[in-house]
C-alpha cells in the first residue's frame, strides 16, 4: 500500500526533536514511568498473518502496578496536583478501570492516599483492576449512579478536608487531556528513534485510543513529518473520536506554543471494532489476544488492546499492506482484565 521508499525514518530532524523535547520539559512533571519502553518485533506473529513486519511497542511495560499508558500522562496530571501540596487524592473512576490501578500505584509512589470512588456495586468476585485496586490499599467506595459517583468524590473530599487533610480531586484537574496527548506525543518521539535505530520504516502505527492518546500521536506525525498512518481503533463508541482528538491536540498544541493546526479529517479513528459495547469482550479480540498470546507469549486485553489489535489484524487480512511493509503497533496495557474474563481463556 505505501510508498516503500518513504518512511518514517528518513531524514530525522534532530533539531525539531530538540525542540519538541524542550517544550514538553518545560510542563512540571514528576517521574513514574520507566521509559523508553521495550520495541521489539513479533515474527511469529506476522507468519501467522502471512502479511506485513510487525512491531510492538510495550506500553504496557512502564512499571507501576503492571503498567499500562495512563503512568505517561499521571507523569503530568500528578505533577500539576501536587503544586497543591496534597495528602489524599480522590478520584472517580470505573469498576475495571485500569487508570484507577495506574493512579493508586502512582500515588502511593508519591506517598498520597487514594480515595477511590467507584460507579456500580462491588461485584461478588474481585478480580483484575479491582483486585489490585484492594491490594495498592485505596480506600475503595462504590456509587450507583454517575450523578451519586460525582457527589461522593466532593463528600469525601469535604471529609478529608474536615479532618484536617487536603484533597484533590483528579476529576478535576484540568490536564487529562493534553497530559495524554503530550505523553503519546513524547512516545511517537520514542517510537521514531526506536524505528530508526532498527534501521526499519514503518508504515502505520496502531493504537487503541478514544482520542487523547491518539492526539499524541496524530502530534507527533505532523510534527517531525513523519510518512506514516496512525490509525486509533477506538473501544467506546461514547463519543465521536475525530473531532475529540483533533480538539485535544490543538488545545496540546497550544501548551507547547506551537502556532499550527490539527483537523479532524486528518484524524482515522476506527469505531467499528467496539463490538457489543465498551468494556465487553467481542469475538474479535478474544481471538486477537489469543492470537498474541499463542504466537509471541504476549498478553493483551479483550476490552482495549485486543479491540485494536483485532483492528490491525483484520486490515491486514483485507490484503491493505504487503510483506514489504512494516506495522508497529502500541500496546498500550490493560492486561489485568483478563483475569475477569477468566472463563474466556479456558
Ligand atoms: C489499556 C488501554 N488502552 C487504551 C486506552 C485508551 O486511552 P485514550 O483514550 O486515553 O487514548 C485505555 C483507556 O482507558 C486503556 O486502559
Amino acid at each position: 500500500m505505501a510508498d516503500r521508499n518513504s518512511g518514517a525514518t528518513t531524514g530525522m530532524d534532530r533539531t525539531r526533536f530538540k525542540d519538541i523535547r524542550e517544550r514538553i520539559a518545560r510542563i512540571p512533571r514528576v517521574k513514574l514511568a520507566l521509559t523508553p519502553t521495550p520495541f521489539e518485533e513479533a515474527p511469529n506473529l506476522t507468519r501467522a498473518l502471512g502479511g506485513p513486519r510487525i512491531f510492538i511497542k510495550r506500553d504496557d511495560l512502564t512499571g507501576v502496578a503492571f503498567g499500562g499508558n495512563k503512568l505517561r500522562n499521571l507523569e503530568f496530571r500528578l505533577a500539576r496536583a501536587m503544586a497543591e501540596q496534597p495528602d489524599t487524592v480522590v478520584v472517580g473512576l470505573d469498576i475495571q478501570s485500569n487508570s484507577a490501578r495506574q493512579t493508586i500505584g502512582a500515588c502511593n509512589k508519591l506517598g498520597l492516599k487514594t480515595i477511590l470512588v467507584l460507579e456500580g456495586e462491588r461485584p461478588e468476585v474481585v478480580q483484575g483492576n479491582l483486585l489490585v485496586d484492594y491490594l495498592l490499599g485505596a480506600e475503595v467506595v462504590f456509587a450507583p449512579t454517575r450523578e451519586a459517583q460525582r457527589a461522593a468524590l466532593d463528600e469525601h473530599a469535604a471529609r478529608v478536608r474536615a479532618a484536617g487533610g487536603r484533597p484533590h480531586i483528579l476529576n478535576d484537574n484540568p490536564m487529562f487531556d493534553v497530559a495524554s496527548a503530550l505523553a503519546y506525543l513524547e512516545t511517537t518521539l520514542e517510537l521514531l528513534e526506536q524505528l530508526e535505530r532498527t534501521n526499519v520504516r514503518s508504515n502505520a502505527f496502531y493504537m487503541s485510543s478514544s482520542g487523547k492518546g491518539q492526539a499524541g500521536l496524530v502530534l507527533g506525525r505532523r510534527l517531525t513529518n513523519a510518512d506514516l498512518m496512525v490509525h486509533g481503533i477506538t473501544a467506546t463508541d461514547e463519543f465521536h473520536v475525530p473531532s475529540r482528538t483533533a480538539a485535544i491536540a490543538n488545545e496540546t498544541l497550544q501548551v507547547l506554543g506551537l502556532d499550527l493546526r490539527i483537523t479532524e479529517d486528518e484524524i482515522v479513528n476506527d469505531a467499528g471494532f467496539v463490538g457489543a459495547g465498551y468494556g465487553i469482550p467481542s469475538e474479535a479480540s478474544i481471538d486477537a489476544v489469543k492470537l498474541f498470546a499463542r504466537t509471541e507469549g504476549m498478553i493483551l486485553d479483550p476490552i482495549y488492546t485486543g479491540k485494536a489489535a483485532a483492528g490491525m489484524i483484520s486490515h491486514i487480512r483485507e490484503g491493505r499492506y504487503g510483506k514489504d511493509d512494516t506495522l508497529v503497533f502500541v500496546h498500550t496495557g490493560g492486561t489485568p482484565s483478563i483475569f475477569t474474563w477468566n472463563s474466556l481463556w479456558l
